[in-house]
């Protein structure tokens, strides 16, 4: 695959210094931000919280207009947030497809507010489920850890997921997330995801920028 963008996700940050640590990222050559908000409410959604609209809106003050915010909202009810995170300032709203009953009124609402539309389904899910959505959105995320904490490992038989919707949808951005570092890297882009989310790998570096690079090299091979 060519032309892959590498998104470090924010969980495993210093979250006290949420807005230096995306700076950091984005100093470091991050092509977007891969915000993850988990919430435990409810009853599907992940044993974890970390933020809600209230701090996108001060990391797009703090950030400026450029930075592109792709919002993986681990939470139940997705439909809840849509407009505030538009009005926050984010760009990309990535809900998981077992949060709802009617992802077509949610890809609609998402757009109707001004963003982009990703869909996400955890380890658990058949990529069949995704693919009647798939010309509705602009992304599809596979998982490849159970969704809520950063520093799992990677689950190698989500790959043929990530290939069969390569496959049917060339051009649709596939995004992988959970356990991508440099290790598992050449996976994902054989299989075909283009946009690569990396938290702990890149986090834990002291070299974010050169694992950043590494990533997007392999991608590009
Ligand atoms: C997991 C999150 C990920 C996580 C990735 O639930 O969706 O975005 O932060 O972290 P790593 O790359 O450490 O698995
Ligand atoms: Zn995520």
């Amino acid at each position: 695959a060519s032309g892959c963008k590498i998104g470090p996700s924010i969980l495993n940050s210093d979250l006290a210094n949420l807005g230096a640590e995306c700076l950091r990222m984005l100093d470091s050559g991050a092509d977007y931000l891969h915000l993850d908000a988990p919430c435990s409410s409810g009853r599907h959604f992940v044993p974890n919280i970390t933020f809600g609209h209230p701090v996108v809106e001060s990391l797009r003050k703090q950030l400026g207009q450029d930075p592109f915010f792709d919002m993986h909202m681990m939470v139940s009810r997705p439909e809840q947030w849509v407009k505030p995170m538009a009005v926050a300032g984010a760009n990309q709203y990535t809900f998981h497809l077992e949060a709802t009953e009617n992802p077509g009124a949610l890809i609609k609402d998402i757009r109707e507010n001004g963003m982009k539309v990703g869909l996400a389904i955890k380890p658990g899910t058949t990529v069949e489920y995704l693919a009647p959505w798939a010309n509705q959105i602009d992304m599809a995320l596979v998982m490849t850890v159970e969704p809520g904490f950063g520093g799992q490992k990677f689950i190698d038989d989500m790959m043929p997921k990530v290939h069969w919707l390569r496959t049917q949808f060339p051009s649709l951005d596939i995004e992988v997330d959970g356990g991508v570092g440099p290790d598992t890297v050449h996976k994902c882009a054989e299989a075909g995801a283009n946009m690569i989310v990396s938290g702990s790998a890149i986090m834990r570096s002291e070299d974010p920028r050169s694992v950043i690079n590494l990533l997007r090299n392999v991608c590009s091979e």
